[in-house]
């Protein structure tokens, strides 16, 4: 067994016994977006550190926590905190979260970051649904066979619409009736960990990026695989270097985030709440 399959059956072996039922929605929240985690009915909170196998954030701002439980009626799992290939994990590390919560049961997944802008359009605060993305960091967490559970990947997963499309417009209408502004756009990835330079921004801009970010594409490459359906939602929470006066400071990305996670928080809760809803109809 590789390592990686070890620390996955490890970490199931460990929270499978202590739940009381399975997530169906999963969500992996980004840097200062994690108080929705809070909001979380009869929950089980488990701190990453107690799971054997599972690797300890190390980045402030990721409390390293998984919270079960319910949101607006929907069985779901909190991922407050998320891994960093910047970090020094591989993909394949940093993914082993989206292959638990899919062993544990959850097909679908949420997954939020915080960005820079590259779109002129976008202002620091504007959330920006991911219709696609580019991997510009050039790492994979599926490189070789990962996780056990399967047999040895059978071709090569298909990558022309990692995100869906029907949870993207239910996502958009429920926006719209809220009143929140929503944009959609391309999701560029680097590893990171500093920012980008002014060439490097202008180069993104010109390869078709609207914003750019150290994290979500590696979960979200696993989750396709797997056969998640996959909802990506940045907030924007400064303009790329460059296109902005003055440095970027990671406290500065955290304020904007805080800022608009009350929309955020808004947004999710009115989808999961449509989510529950369509279960009950059915
Ligand atoms: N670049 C990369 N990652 C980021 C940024 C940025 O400007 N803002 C928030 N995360």
């Amino acid at each position: 067994m590789q390592k990686a399959e070890r620390s996955l059956q490890a970490a199931l072996d460990w929270v499978r016994p202590r739940l009381h039922e399975t997530p169906e929605v999963a969500l992996i929240l980004g840097s200062g977006l994690g108080a929705l985690a809070e909001s979380v009915t009869q929950a089980l909170e488990v701190p990453v550190r107690k799971i054997p196998g599972y690797p300890p954030p190390s980045v402030s701002g990721h409390a390293g926590r998984l919270v079960f439980g319910r949101l607006e009626g929907c069985r779901v799992v909190v991922l407050q905190g998320r891994l960093h290939c910047y970090e020094g994990y591989s993909a394949q590390t940093v993914t082993l979260p989206v292959r638990l919560v899919h062993a544990l049961g959850a097909r679908r997944l949420i997954v939020t970051n915080a960005a820079g802008g590259l779109n002129p359009h976008f202002r620091p605060g504007t959330l920006m649904f991911i219709v696609d993305h580019i991997n510009a960091a050039f790492h994979s967490p599926l490189v070789g066979r990962i996780d056990g559970l399967r047999p040895l990947m059978r071709g090569v997963p298909d990558m022309s619409r990692p995100y869906d499309r029907d949870w993207l417009e239910e996502a958009e209408a429920v926006a719209l009736r809220q009143g929140i502004p929503t944009q959609r756009g391309v999701y560029l990835w680097t590893l990171g960990p500093s920012y980008e330079t002014k060439a490097e921004i202008r180069m993104y801009r010109r390869m078709g990026a609207d914003a750019v970010g150290m994290s979500t594409v590696p979960e979200v490459l696993e989750a396709c695989r797997l056969g998640m359906k996959v909802l990506g939602i940045s907030t924007i929470t400064n303009m790329a270097a460059g296109l902005q006066a003055g440095p970027l400071t990671h406290e500065e990305v955290l304020k904007v985030g805080r800022q608009v996670r009350d929309h955020l928080e808004q947004l999710i809760r009115g989808l999961l709440r449509q989510q529950s809803a369509k279960k009950f109809q059915n």
